[in-house]
């Protein structure tokens, strides 16, 4: 099977950064970390809290962008304003558990609030969306402790049924 390309979209979910009261800083770290992967950056995106937003970006990101592989920063935790794993859940056709399993698992060898973070993988059409906690040191190390992967996971959802 050979593995498509990774070609990424990064979603910065964040009601001040929207608003421009706060420069992103989530994003360009992530920017650095697909990069420096050899993974290739096809888009970039910031909404506020909003699920309707974030899906509406995601979508933009999988059909416009020709993401296979979308990145989220933001919006995990349990504030009333954290909506990103409900908005996302609502347009997977499958989640995968292992990936908030080990992230979280891992993060808390780092932060003892890593449990704090909702975050999560699911499947949305042919494409991984991958949701990070929103600070930039959190996302980065997130999305490292999972990137290992994601160029299987994105093979399989991309794999041509089979006959049988
Ligand atoms: N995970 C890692 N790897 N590093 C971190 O610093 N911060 C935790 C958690 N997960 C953290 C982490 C804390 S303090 C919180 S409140 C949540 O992520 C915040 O998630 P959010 O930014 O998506 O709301």
């Amino acid at each position: 099977m050979n593995a498509p390309a990774i070609e990424v979209g990064i979603l910065t979910i964040s009601d001040r950064a929207a608003a421009g009261t706060y420069q992103d800083e989530s994003g360009p770290a992530l920017e650095r970390a697909v990069t420096s992967r050899g993974w290739t950056l096809n888009a970039t995106c910031v909404v506020p809290d909003d699920e309707e937003r974030i899906q509406t970006a995601i979508g933009e990101l999988i059909k416009t962008g020709s993401c296979t592989l979308v990145l989220t920063t933001g919006g995990t935790g349990i504030t009333p304003r954290d909506v990103t794993p409900e908005a996302v859940r609502a347009i997977a056709s499958k989640e995968l558990p292992g990936f908030g399993e080990l992230m979280r698992t891992e993060s808390h060898k780092i932060n003892r609030h890593a449990m704090l973070s909702r975050n999560l993988a699911a499947v949305v059409g042919r494409t991984l969306v991958v949701c990070l906690p929103g600070s930039p040191k959190a996302a980065v190390e997130c999305l490292s402790f999972v990137a290992g992967a994601i160029p299987h996971a994105i093979a399989l959802i991309n794999e041509e049924p089979t006959e049988h």
